[in-house]
């Protein structure tokens, strides 16, 4: 299954790291907003989308890319994140970006979402939250997500 994941990870970098496992299992190619090629879109059996969570909702620069897409036929799609939250907030967090993913017709196939570190605002003054995650746990928990998208 030819698969590109697109994705975002601006805060402290840890969405990224949660995309780096999910690529390494799927073989897939990773590319952030600015380098997607919308020309080679027509290629990929399936899309990942994925970014920090930022008011309670994927980057802008996804969400837009999103937007931006023609509408898709038979294409399957998975949501990622990571948020102060992780899983506990993943229906609302995720909300706007599946939104968008089934007005444009996907199929979304799965979704993941774990905690991130964050001292954004007034957390900084605690050394912020979430120390230390994605952890190796989260890591292979988003390992064990995308072996069950290959089976999707
Ligand atoms: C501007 C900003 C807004 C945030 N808003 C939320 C939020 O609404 N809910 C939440 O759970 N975490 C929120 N966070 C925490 C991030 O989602 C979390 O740190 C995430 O792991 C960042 O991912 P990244 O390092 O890949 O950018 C916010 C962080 C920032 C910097």
């Amino acid at each position: 299954m030819k698969t590109l994941i697109i994705y975002e990870s601006t805060h402290h970098g840890s969405t990224e790291k949660i995309a780096k496992a999910i690529t390494d299992v799927l073989g897939a190619k990773l590319v952030k907003p600015e380098e997607l090629d919308m020309n080679t879109m027509a290629e990929y059996d399936l899309l990942g989308f994925g970014s920090g969570i930022y008011m309670e909702r994927h980057h802008k620069d996804l969400l837009n890319t999103v937007s931006k897409l023609s509408r898709q036929e038979n294409k399957k799609a998975f949501i990622f994140s990571t948020s102060g939250a992780g899983e506990r907030n993943i229906a609302r967090n995720h909300k706007a970006m599946r939104k968008r993913l089934l007005e444009k017709g996907f199929t979304v196939a799965g979704e993941f979402s774990c905690r991130g570190f964050t001292d954004f605002g007034p957390l900084k003054l605690f050394r912020g939250v979430n120390k230390g995650r994605p952890n190796e746990g989260d890591l292979s928990k988003a390992k064990e997500f995308a072996k069950r998208l290959k089976n999707a």
